[in-house]
């Protein structure tokens, strides 16, 4: 059985995904959830879903509190979903290939510093794509370079709004992260 740690940072609706995904799977256990934000919504939905979520304020993550914690609960393998910290080297040391991150459009476009959530997909849009999507990738000490692990692509319509093209994609998150996670840590 892998232990799977989920970091989130805002509404967390991944998170649940992921959760309901793998709920009768016995071979993968997501024991908690870690959020940088206190105010995150993600917290709301670990309550519903009775999965203990954490706030770690980004100097405990610097300082190598959520590594010790990561470490003390056996944790094998670390999804982000719409977690917006950099991870810091100490996780990243300790878990090589072992961290994975879903960008909401096609890597190595609209990635980098700055460029999550709404950016993304305002970008998107101003830049008149014809198409957009997700990327799944390891994570390394670069915002959104890490190795690319899979994408999949949506139609951008010129009458597309960021809500229109963020909607589409979230889709195709929801469809595929699940797995990817299952193919990957296993
Ligand atoms: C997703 O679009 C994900 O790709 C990005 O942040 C968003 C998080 O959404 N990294 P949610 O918190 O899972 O609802």
């Amino acid at each position: 059985m892998k232990n799977i740690a989920l970091f989130a940072s805002g509404s967390g609706s991944n998170v649940e995904n992921i959760i309901r995904y793998f709920k009768d799977d016995t071979n993968f256990n997501f024991p908690f959830i870690i959020s940088n934000n206190r105010d995150a919504f993600v917290h709301e939905r670990a309550k519903k879903l009775q999965v203990p979520s954490f706030f770690y304020k980004k100097e405990r993550f610097e300082n190598g509190e959520a590594l010790a914690f990561l470490l003390e609960n056996k944790i094998d393998f670390i999804v982000l979903a719409g977690f917006l910290l950099k991870v810091p080297d100490n996780i990243l040391q300790s878990y090589p290939n072992k961290i994975i991150n879903i960008h909401p459009a096609l890597l190595p476009k609209f990635g980098g510093k700055g460029m999550y959530g709404s950016h993304v997909h305002e970008a998107v849009v101003a830049n008149k794509e014809t198409e957009s999507g997700i990327t799944i990738h390891y994570v390394n000490e670069n915002y959104d370079e890490g190795q690319i692990i899979f994408q999949a692509k949506c139609e951008v319509l010129p009458t597309d709004t960021p809500e229109d093209v963020a909607a589409k994609v979230h889709e195709l998150e929801y469809r595929y992260f699940p797995e990817i996670i299952k193919n990957v840590v296993m």
